[in-house]
């Protein structure tokens, strides 16, 4: 895909930066949104000039606001959603408040940018979604985190079905990749990659067909697999692997 217009919501930090520095590097014309607006005003002058636009997922009026702000400008040629937050723990130790933060944010935010995004993007765009390996099956310790997670797949099996052909909706699910959500991990990640190697592994997919792009594959396909074998084998391997 050559110089496309891109909204990345999520783009303050992490693949979401990777994102927007690597499609800037295509001639991308960039909006980028999140919550930190001066994370996103210094990113927008690194991609040479993008338009800023924070908001709060878990408000979504504010992305009602930014969508109003960017009707009657040129249509997307992709909206990509990356915003989530993420709290590792087990499961007596959670936070109440911070497990509805994750639920508005990885879940009813994702479910609000899939019912105010779409008539921004032209006719065979992409509206690619966030979900996780973390949503193949629930893992020990990211309890609300997994749970949300295979939420969000299943939300873009269901639009990628429900918006065709008009919008081309895209399911990410990465592996392990360092970024200060992964920062909270306090084991060894496997076949960890940086937000760069992960913000072209998401642009190689895009300009494929598949609907759902996932990497590295060596990570990916082993949970896929584990997530195929009969629960009292996949719960036994994952009690010796949590
Ligand atoms: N890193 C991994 O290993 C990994 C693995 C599988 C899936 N993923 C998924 O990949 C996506 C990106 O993850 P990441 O590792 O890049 O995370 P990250 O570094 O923590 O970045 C998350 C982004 O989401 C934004 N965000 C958080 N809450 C928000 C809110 N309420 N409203 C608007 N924006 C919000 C953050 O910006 P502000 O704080 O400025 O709002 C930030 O730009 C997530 O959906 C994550 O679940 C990551």
């Amino acid at each position: 895909m050559t110089a496309p217009r891109v909204w990345i919501i999520g783009a303050s930090a992490g693949i979401g930066a990777a994102l927007a520095r690597a499609w800037a590097a295509r001639g991308a014309d960039l909006v980028l949104s999140a919550r930190d607006g001066a994370a996103l005003d210094a990113l927008a002058a690194e991609c040479g000039g993008a338009r800023v636009l924070p908001l709060d997922l878990a408000q979504p009026e504010t992305l009602a606001a930014a969508c109003a702000e960017l009707r009657g400008a040129a249509p997307f040629d992709v909206i990509a959603c990356t915003a989530a937050l993420y709290d590792p723990g087990r499961v007596a130790d959670l936070d109440p408040e911070r497990v509805e933060a994750m639920v508005r944010v990885n879940l009813l935010g994702t479910l609000a940018v899939a019912r105010l995004c779409p008539p921004l993007i032209r006719d065979g765009g992409q509206l690619v979604l966030f979900g996780s390996v973390a949503g193949y099956l629930g893992l020990p310790g990211g309890q609300p985190y997994s749970a949300t997670k295979a939420a969000v797949n299943n939300l873009a099996e269901s639009l990628a079905v429900e918006l065709a052909p008009r919008v081309n909706v895209r399911l990410v699910c990465p592996g392990f990749v360092a970024t200060r959500l992964t920062a909270k991990n306090r084991f060894a990640m496997p076949a960890i990659l940086t937000p760069d190697q992960a913000a072209e592994a998401v642009l190689r997919g895009l300009a494929g067909r598949a609907f759902e792009i996932h990497f590295p594959r060596r990570f990916t396909l082993a949970i896929k697999l584990l997530r195929l074998l009969p629960y009292a084998l996949s719960l036994r391997l994952l009690r010796r692997l949590g």
